[in-house]
Protein backbone atom coordinates (compact mmCIF):
# COMPACT_ATOMS: atom_id res chain seq x y z
CA UNK A 1 0.00 0.00 0.00
CA UNK A 2 1.58 3.55 -0.86
CA UNK A 3 0.23 6.27 1.82
CA UNK A 4 0.00 9.99 0.04
CA UNK A 5 -0.30 12.73 2.27
CA UNK A 6 -1.34 16.17 0.38
CA UNK A 7 -2.79 19.38 1.29
CA UNK A 8 -4.87 19.18 -2.23
CA UNK A 9 -6.40 15.83 -1.97
CA UNK A 10 -8.80 16.48 -5.05
CA UNK A 11 -6.31 18.23 -7.32
CA UNK A 12 -3.54 14.95 -6.57
CA UNK A 13 -6.62 12.40 -7.08
CA UNK A 14 -8.21 14.64 -10.59
CA UNK A 15 -3.99 14.50 -11.95
CA UNK A 16 -3.73 10.80 -11.09
CA UNK A 17 -6.77 9.79 -13.37
CA UNK A 18 -6.30 11.90 -15.95
CA UNK A 19 -3.11 10.78 -16.19
CA UNK A 20 -4.04 7.15 -16.40
CA UNK A 21 -7.17 8.14 -17.99
CA UNK A 22 -6.27 6.21 -21.64
CA UNK A 23 -5.95 2.78 -19.64
CA UNK A 24 -8.79 3.22 -17.62
CA UNK A 25 -11.93 1.38 -19.26
CA UNK A 26 -13.60 0.71 -16.71
CA UNK A 27 -13.62 3.33 -13.57
CA UNK A 28 -15.22 2.28 -10.67
CA UNK A 29 -16.93 5.21 -8.39
CA UNK A 30 -18.20 6.43 -4.88
CA UNK A 31 -20.72 8.90 -3.74
CA UNK A 32 -20.56 10.88 -0.77
CA UNK A 33 -18.85 14.17 0.10
CA UNK A 34 -14.93 13.66 -0.38
CA UNK A 35 -14.72 12.93 -4.02
CA UNK A 36 -17.24 15.74 -5.05
CA UNK A 37 -14.36 18.02 -6.07
CA UNK A 38 -12.90 15.46 -7.58
CA UNK A 39 -15.76 15.05 -10.17
CA UNK A 40 -16.30 18.73 -10.52
CA UNK A 41 -12.23 18.64 -11.89
CA UNK A 42 -12.76 15.81 -13.86
CA UNK A 43 -15.94 17.82 -15.20
CA UNK A 44 -13.49 20.90 -16.09
CA UNK A 45 -10.89 18.49 -17.65
CA UNK A 46 -13.92 17.01 -20.07
CA UNK A 47 -14.62 20.63 -20.61
CA UNK A 48 -11.13 21.41 -21.71
CA UNK A 49 -11.29 18.82 -23.99
CA UNK A 50 -8.35 16.98 -21.96
CA UNK A 51 -10.73 13.79 -21.35
CA UNK A 52 -13.67 12.24 -22.70
CA UNK A 53 -15.90 9.29 -20.52
CA UNK A 54 -17.80 8.05 -24.07
CA UNK A 55 -16.26 4.85 -24.34
CA UNK A 56 -15.56 4.58 -20.94
CA UNK A 57 -17.93 2.49 -18.33
CA UNK A 58 -18.72 3.39 -14.31
CA UNK A 59 -19.82 1.06 -11.81
CA UNK A 60 -20.74 3.13 -8.46
CA UNK A 61 -20.04 1.36 -5.08
CA UNK A 62 -23.56 1.29 -3.60
CA UNK A 63 -26.91 2.54 -3.52
CA UNK A 64 -29.67 3.04 -0.91
CA UNK A 65 -32.08 -0.16 -0.36
CA UNK A 66 -35.13 0.78 -1.53
CA UNK A 67 -35.21 4.16 -3.46
CA UNK A 68 -35.75 4.63 -6.66
CA UNK A 69 -33.41 5.57 -9.08
CA UNK A 70 -35.16 9.18 -9.96
CA UNK A 71 -35.16 9.70 -5.84
CA UNK A 72 -33.20 12.83 -5.39
CA UNK A 73 -31.05 11.17 -2.73
CA UNK A 74 -30.87 7.99 -4.72
CA UNK A 75 -26.76 7.50 -5.50
CA UNK A 76 -27.74 7.13 -8.93
CA UNK A 77 -29.16 10.94 -8.79
CA UNK A 78 -26.57 11.71 -6.73
CA UNK A 79 -23.71 11.22 -9.09
CA UNK A 80 -25.99 12.21 -11.82
CA UNK A 81 -25.99 15.62 -10.25
CA UNK A 82 -22.42 15.96 -9.63
CA UNK A 83 -20.81 14.05 -12.51
CA UNK A 84 -22.50 12.51 -14.86
CA UNK A 85 -24.98 15.12 -16.16
CA UNK A 86 -22.19 17.16 -17.35
CA UNK A 87 -20.20 14.67 -19.26
CA UNK A 88 -20.49 12.22 -22.21
CA UNK A 89 -20.77 9.36 -20.62
CA UNK A 90 -23.33 6.99 -22.43
CA UNK A 91 -25.96 6.37 -20.31
CA UNK A 92 -26.21 2.53 -20.83
CA UNK A 93 -22.75 2.58 -19.57
CA UNK A 94 -23.29 4.06 -16.25
CA UNK A 95 -23.68 1.00 -13.88
CA UNK A 96 -25.07 1.57 -9.70
CA UNK A 97 -25.99 -1.28 -7.62
CA UNK A 98 -30.10 -1.31 -7.92
CA UNK A 99 -32.03 0.38 -4.56
CA UNK A 100 -35.29 -1.13 -5.54
CA UNK A 101 -35.41 -5.04 -7.12
CA UNK A 102 -38.06 -8.14 -6.66
CA UNK A 103 -35.04 -10.30 -6.28
CA UNK A 104 -32.32 -8.48 -4.46
CA UNK A 105 -29.92 -11.64 -4.74
CA UNK A 106 -30.34 -12.33 -8.21
CA UNK A 107 -29.99 -8.57 -8.89
CA UNK A 108 -26.39 -8.51 -6.64
CA UNK A 109 -25.34 -11.47 -8.69
CA UNK A 110 -26.40 -9.31 -11.58
CA UNK A 111 -24.26 -6.56 -10.46
CA UNK A 112 -21.39 -8.99 -9.75
CA UNK A 113 -21.47 -10.13 -13.14
CA UNK A 114 -21.73 -7.21 -14.98
CA UNK A 115 -18.63 -5.73 -13.65
CA UNK A 116 -16.86 -9.23 -15.03
CA UNK A 117 -18.20 -9.07 -17.99
CA UNK A 118 -16.61 -5.73 -18.69
CA UNK A 119 -13.32 -6.64 -17.80
CA UNK A 120 -13.62 -5.78 -14.42
CA UNK A 121 -12.65 -2.43 -12.50
CA UNK A 122 -9.30 -0.89 -13.74
CA UNK A 123 -9.55 1.49 -11.00
CA UNK A 124 -11.80 2.34 -7.93
CA UNK A 125 -12.07 5.50 -6.82
CA UNK A 126 -12.85 5.12 -2.57
CA UNK A 127 -14.20 7.37 0.33
CA UNK A 128 -14.06 5.48 3.90
CA UNK A 129 -16.41 5.79 7.17
CA UNK A 130 -15.82 6.94 10.26
CA UNK A 131 -15.66 3.27 11.17
CA UNK A 132 -13.44 2.12 8.62
CA UNK A 133 -15.92 1.05 6.20
CA UNK A 134 -15.45 1.12 2.39
CA UNK A 135 -18.53 1.27 0.02
CA UNK A 136 -21.10 -0.08 2.35
CA UNK A 137 -19.12 -2.84 3.59
CA UNK A 138 -19.28 -2.16 7.70
CA UNK A 139 -17.65 -3.18 10.49
CA UNK A 140 -17.70 -7.43 10.42
CA UNK A 141 -17.54 -7.17 6.31
CA UNK A 142 -15.58 -10.17 5.50
CA UNK A 143 -12.78 -10.26 2.71
CA UNK A 144 -14.69 -12.59 0.88
CA UNK A 145 -18.09 -10.73 0.52
CA UNK A 146 -19.66 -9.76 -2.27
CA UNK A 147 -22.68 -7.29 -3.74
CA UNK A 148 -25.22 -8.08 -1.09
CA UNK A 149 -27.93 -5.85 1.13
CA UNK A 150 -26.33 -4.91 4.31
CA UNK A 151 -27.60 -3.25 7.41
CA UNK A 152 -26.11 0.46 7.86
CA UNK A 153 -23.81 1.39 10.95
CA UNK A 154 -25.58 3.68 13.54
CA UNK A 155 -23.01 6.04 12.44
CA UNK A 156 -23.21 5.88 8.76
CA UNK A 157 -26.76 6.86 9.04
CA UNK A 158 -25.74 9.47 11.50
CA UNK A 159 -23.11 11.06 8.40
CA UNK A 160 -25.76 10.90 5.88
CA UNK A 161 -29.09 11.55 7.28
CA UNK A 162 -28.78 15.59 7.15
CA UNK A 163 -29.26 15.04 2.95
CA UNK A 164 -32.78 13.44 3.84
CA UNK A 165 -35.28 16.61 4.44
CA UNK A 166 -37.22 14.30 6.57
CA UNK A 167 -34.77 11.66 9.00
CA UNK A 168 -37.88 9.18 8.88
CA UNK A 169 -36.64 9.16 4.70
CA UNK A 170 -33.10 7.73 4.98
CA UNK A 171 -32.83 4.01 4.37
CA UNK A 172 -31.38 2.11 7.10
CA UNK A 173 -30.03 -0.80 4.26
CA UNK A 174 -28.23 -0.47 1.38
CA UNK A 175 -26.61 -2.00 -1.53
CA UNK A 176 -23.40 -2.52 -1.41
CA UNK A 177 -20.25 -4.04 -4.02
CA UNK A 178 -18.61 -6.39 -1.56
CA UNK A 179 -15.13 -6.15 -0.13
CA UNK A 180 -14.07 -8.81 -2.29
CA UNK A 181 -15.38 -6.89 -5.40
CA UNK A 182 -13.10 -4.00 -4.52
CA UNK A 183 -10.33 -6.39 -4.22
CA UNK A 184 -11.13 -7.68 -7.53
CA UNK A 185 -9.89 -3.80 -8.98
CA UNK A 186 -6.43 -3.41 -10.41
CA UNK A 187 -6.24 -0.55 -8.90
CA UNK A 188 -7.78 1.41 -5.59
CA UNK A 189 -7.77 5.26 -5.19
CA UNK A 190 -8.97 5.93 -1.21
CA UNK A 191 -9.79 9.50 -0.55
CA UNK A 192 -9.70 10.67 2.71
CA UNK A 193 -9.93 14.27 4.42
CA UNK A 194 -10.35 15.62 7.80
CA UNK A 195 -9.71 14.29 11.40
CA UNK A 196 -12.90 12.26 11.73
CA UNK A 197 -11.48 10.13 9.68
CA UNK A 198 -8.11 10.06 11.41
CA UNK A 199 -8.47 6.74 13.67
CA UNK A 200 -10.23 4.86 11.01
CA UNK A 201 -7.19 4.98 8.64
CA UNK A 202 -4.95 4.81 11.39
CA UNK A 203 -6.10 1.68 12.04
CA UNK A 204 -6.83 0.33 8.64
CA UNK A 205 -3.19 1.23 7.45
CA UNK A 206 -1.39 0.14 10.73
CA UNK A 207 -3.58 -2.01 12.27
CA UNK A 208 -4.25 -5.56 11.66
CA UNK A 209 -6.50 -7.26 8.70
CA UNK A 210 -9.52 -7.38 10.02
CA UNK A 211 -13.28 -7.38 9.53
CA UNK A 212 -13.02 -4.74 12.46
CA UNK A 213 -11.75 -2.27 10.07
CA UNK A 214 -13.17 -3.01 6.92
CA UNK A 215 -10.55 -0.62 4.86
CA UNK A 216 -7.92 -2.61 6.33
CA UNK A 217 -8.76 -5.86 4.09
CA UNK A 218 -6.85 -3.34 1.42
CA UNK A 219 -3.29 -3.42 2.85
CA UNK A 220 -2.94 -6.44 1.03
CA UNK A 221 -4.49 -5.31 -2.54
CA UNK A 222 -1.48 -4.96 -4.70
CA UNK A 223 -1.41 -1.57 -6.06
CA UNK A 224 -3.76 0.46 -3.29
CA UNK A 225 -2.69 4.26 -2.81
CA UNK A 226 -4.79 6.10 0.43
CA UNK A 227 -4.63 9.75 -0.57
CA UNK A 228 -4.91 11.74 2.86
CA UNK A 229 -5.12 15.29 3.85
CA UNK A 230 -2.98 15.75 6.73
CA UNK A 231 -6.32 15.70 9.36
CA UNK A 232 -6.82 12.31 7.79
CA UNK A 233 -3.48 10.88 7.92
CA UNK A 234 -2.86 12.01 11.77
CA UNK A 235 -3.28 9.12 13.24
CA UNK A 236 -0.23 7.33 10.98
CA UNK A 237 2.27 9.92 11.46
CA UNK A 238 2.05 9.02 15.12
CA UNK A 239 2.36 5.78 14.72
CA UNK A 240 5.66 6.50 12.27
CA UNK A 241 6.99 9.92 12.96
CA UNK A 242 6.17 12.96 10.33
CA UNK A 243 9.60 12.92 8.32
CA UNK A 244 8.75 8.73 8.05
CA UNK A 245 8.54 6.87 4.80
CA UNK A 246 7.38 3.99 5.66
CA UNK A 247 4.21 2.83 7.96
CA UNK A 248 3.65 -0.28 9.83
CA UNK A 249 1.13 -2.37 8.84
CA UNK A 250 -0.30 -6.21 9.77
CA UNK A 251 1.90 -9.35 9.21
CA UNK A 252 5.37 -7.37 9.54
CA UNK A 253 4.23 -5.13 6.48
CA UNK A 254 5.07 -1.82 5.65
CA UNK A 255 3.72 1.13 3.96
CA UNK A 256 5.22 3.94 2.29
CA UNK A 257 4.28 7.16 2.57
CA UNK A 258 4.98 10.21 0.71
CA UNK A 259 4.44 13.80 2.02
CA UNK A 260 4.00 16.10 -0.47
CA UNK A 261 3.86 19.63 1.18
C1 LIG B 1 -20.23 6.00 -0.84
C2 LIG B 1 -19.50 5.04 -0.05
C3 LIG B 1 -19.10 5.31 1.37
C4 LIG B 1 -18.44 6.69 1.54
C5 LIG B 1 -18.09 6.91 2.99
C6 LIG B 1 -17.49 8.27 3.22
O1 LIG B 1 -20.47 5.49 -2.13
O2 LIG B 1 -19.24 4.00 -0.54
O3 LIG B 1 -18.21 4.32 1.79
O4 LIG B 1 -17.31 6.76 0.73
O5 LIG B 1 -19.22 6.77 3.80
O6 LIG B 1 -18.43 9.26 2.96
P1 LIG B 1 -18.01 10.80 2.89
O7 LIG B 1 -17.14 10.94 1.69
O8 LIG B 1 -19.33 11.51 2.72
O9 LIG B 1 -17.31 11.10 4.16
Amino acid sequence: MRVVVTSDVDGYAADLLVGKWDSIRVLGLATGSTPVNVYGRLIQRYYDGTISFRTKRTFNLDEYLGLAPNHPQSYRATMVRDLMQYVDLPDERFHVPPGISDDYAAACTAYEDDIRAAGGVDLWVLGVGVDGHIAFNEVGSARDSRTRVVDLAESTVAANVSYFDDSDDMPTQAVTAGVATIMDAREVLLLAKGAAKADAIARAVCGDESADTPASWLQSHGNCTFLLDSAAAAGIVNSAGADATRAPGAGGREHSIEFLD
